[in-house]
């Protein structure tokens, strides 16, 4: 059984394990910030290459503030705003950060998450611990102990805090702060919207600007990530009707049974089972996923985020 508890959690990572942990986004695979034996065992765990940087989780402001020697009046006000909750701020990396987790950048990003058990064990270290989504390298991201352990066995162990409540990874933003001008560089868009982001800083006396260059994303953004099993298709059902889909696939693509994923018209609702359906419906007999778009892609769209996760995890794309 790789169920634990909290305590032994705790227990774990005082010893410089590598624990899977819940969190309201996604479970993560939680080490010790200040350990260089848990680091590189998340890096190997998940089989994760050595330029992706990893996140730094914290249950107050005080450890946010020792992780960032560029801890600004605007981070301050948007962990006022958000936190605990999916947003994850990037700033200039204090000097107790190794390079080995922000892969060699100057910036770090941090975020306290919004659930108990975390929190709990957080507290319970007093230490931040860096946790990436615990997943393989390229693949979907658990959102139940389940997945955690269909993905690693009995390798990792994992505190079961059930399923995630938010269902895909924190929204990052990076900021470039003089006075009172905050220039906000969206990084991983995720459930607090950017458009949310500026009317925070905004309602708190800032000047705000958005830079939307589209070459400047994590280093981790790839264009392949999240993916399922089963190939998965996405298409405009305006225009496409499941069966045509098939016939309209490319030559490489020779498949005869098709499984529909079917998210629904909630955003906050196909966020939260978006990845346990992509799971679920890879381990069936079809030969691929189809799943209909009939939503905006758009920035300022509830739907932006979830457009963003299926885009990565499709093989192709009919619309
Ligand atoms: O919701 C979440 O953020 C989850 C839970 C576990 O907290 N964590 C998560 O971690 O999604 P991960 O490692 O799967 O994704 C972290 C992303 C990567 O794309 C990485 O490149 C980016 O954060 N990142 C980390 N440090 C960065 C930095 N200094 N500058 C820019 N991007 C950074
Ligand atoms: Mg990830």
């Amino acid at each position: 059984m790789s169920i634990i508890s909290v305590e032994k959690a705790i227990e774990k990572l005082e010893q410089e394990g590598v624990v899977a942990l819940p969190t309201e986004t996604v479970y993560g695979l939680a080490g010790r910030f200040d350990s260089k034996q848990a680091i590189e065992l998340i890096f190997s765990t998940k089989e994760r290459p050595s330029f992706d940087p990893l996140i730094l989780h914290v249950s107050n402001i005080e450890q946010a503030k020792s992780l960032m020697s560029g801890w600004t009046s605007a981070h301050e006000a948007l962990a006022d705003a958000f936190w605990p909750g999916p947003l994850t701020l990037v700033g200039k990396k204090s000097e107790h950060v190794s390079s080995v987790i922000t892969a060699g950048l100057e910036t770090v990003a941090v975020r306290m998450p919004n659930h108990s058990d975390f929190l709990k064990v957080l507290e319970g270290l007093k230490k931040p611990l860096a946790a990436p989504s615990a997943n393989r390298f390229s693949k979907t991201s658990p959102t139940s102990a389940e997945h955690v352990i269909g993905e690693f066995e009995s390798k990792v162990n994992v505190v079961d805090g059930g399923e995630c409540e938010r269902g895909i990874e924190s929204s990052i933003v990076s900021l470039s702060v003089e006075g009172d001008s905050v220039e906000v560089l969206p990084l991983r868009p995720g459930l607090i919207t950017t458009e949310q982001i500026v009317s925070a800083l905004e309602s708190r006396g800032f000047n705000v600007s958005l830079n939307t260059s589209n070459n400047s994303v994590s280093p981790g953004s790839m264009r392949i990530h999240y993916q399922p099993k089963l190939p998965l298709v996405l298409y405009d059902p305006s225009k496409f009707k499941p069966e045509e889909v098939l016939k309209n696939l490319p030559s490489d693509m020779k498949v005869e049974s098709f499984t529909t994923l079917d998210l629904g018209n909630q955003p906050a609702i196909a966020a939260r089972g978006l990845y346990s359906k992509l799971r679920e419906a890879s381990e069936g007999k079809a030969d691929v996923l189809i799943c209909p778009w009939p939503h905006s892609s758009e920035p300022n769209s509830e739907w932006f985020a979830i457009f963003d996760r299926l885009k990565r995890a499709s093989s192709y794309k009919l619309f």
